[in-house]
């Protein structure tokens, strides 16, 4: 485990010089997004936020806003609009991005929650969950690749469940459509697994991109409560329990912002960026080079040997085309 002193010493180097000066958060109004983008603005250097949220989270964003700005007169923050859950929308926030930077350093990456209700599709036919925790956020980093690769340090982080990998995934029917295949778990488990096999591909060909999956552990968001049907008892046991479980054992708001911000910036994972006199970080493939690296709760990198062997040789090259073909219009 990477300690939370460590983090802290790290943060602490976070300058002018070495901050990720043009970073896009795409979940940032909320959660883990949003305390790293607090920790981030509190290192006081200079930064360019492009704060992607829907129309609704506009107007309760303001506050957080201008609290960034007290906080550090030296960051920018720009409020950028965008229904992240279609595809369409992505490309245009996309292309408004292109249109007004040359390079992007950090690509944040934390819209979504588990389905625990019924199935509900965006008007795109995608399964809503699915769409936030993947397919929109794959579509982001083909989108804003070109801009990454100007940067000297460049990193996308996708925050989700890295690490959770299950090789048991849906590979027949993808999207989960068909009767029977669909539910919470398996969804999950499915967004999970397709977030690492399509991010390791990225990597692959992106060998001066860091690409993080993160496995936040348990930080109290209110999203075990995002998900369910309005209405349902069931989710307000589960809420109950979760959220006892959240109290004792999770992250702060603090600490998980810390640490996400240590997985943007530490040189811990991949070599480049602050400073690091540990461990170096081993990536999905087992090394310490660049590319895709599972990060826990811990800030430790997993590997997941056996269950990402299958799902490489058994499901990566299907998964890949798919998504491809999937996101292709949208590009
Ligand atoms: N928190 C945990 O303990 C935990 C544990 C493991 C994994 N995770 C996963 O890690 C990721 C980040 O978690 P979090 O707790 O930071 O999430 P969160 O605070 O509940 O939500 C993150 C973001 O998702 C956006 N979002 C939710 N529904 C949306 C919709 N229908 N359309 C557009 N945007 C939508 C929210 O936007 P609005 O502000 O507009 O609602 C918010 O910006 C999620 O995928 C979550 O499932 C979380």
């Amino acid at each position: 485990m990477v300690s939370y002193k460590e983090i802290q010493a790290s943060n602490a180097l976070i300058n002018d010089a070495t901050a990720p000066r043009v970073s896009v958060f795409v979940g940032g109004t909320s959660g883990v997004g949003k305390f790293t983008i607090r920790a981030l603005a509190s290192t006081g250097a200079s930064v360019k936020i492009y704060l992607v949220g829907r129309k609704s989270s506009e107007e309760p964003t303001r506050a957080f806003i201008q609290e960034l700005n007290t906080i550090n007169p030296k960051a920018h923050i720009i409020w950028t609009e965008g229904e992240v859950s279609l595809l369409a929308d992505v490309k245009r926030v996309c292309e408004g991005i292109k249109e007004k930077e040359s390079r992007v350093d950090l690509l944040f990456l934390s819209a979504g929650y588990a389905p625990f209700g019924t199935r509900k599709e965006t008007s795109e036919g995608l399964e809503l969950c699915q769409s936030l925790e993947y397919y929109s956020r794959m579509l982001f980093i083909l989108h804003l690749l070109p801009l990454l690769r100007q940067s000297e340090a460049p990193r996308v982080i996708s925050v989700l469940g890295g690490g959770m990998e299950n090789s048991r995934i849906n590979i027949d029917d993808p999207d989960l459509k068909q009767p029977g295949n669909f539910g919470a778990m398996k969804g999950q488990m499915q967004y999970i697994a397709m977030n690492t096999i399509f991010l390791e591909k990225l990597a692959s060909e992106n060998p001066d991109v860091t690409f993080i999956h993160s496995w936040p552990g348990w930080v109290d968001t209110g999203n075990a409560r995002r998900g369910w049907d309005e209405g349902s008892i069931l989710a307000r046991v589960f809420a109950f329990v979760v959220e006892t479980l959240i109290y004792f054992f999770g992250f702060s708001h603090e600490e998980s912002g810390q640490r996400h911000l240590f997985e943007s910036t530490s040189a811990a994972f991949g070599g480049r960026g602050i400073p690091w006199g540990g461990k170096p970080g081993v990536n999905s493939l087992g090394k310490a080079e660049n590319g895709l690296f599972l990060v826990d709760y811990k800030c430790d990198c997993r590997l997941n040997a056996k269950v990402m062997s299958t799902l490489r040789e058994k499901d990566q090259g299907k998964i890949w085309e798919h998504t491809k073909n999937l996101l292709q219009p949208y590009l």
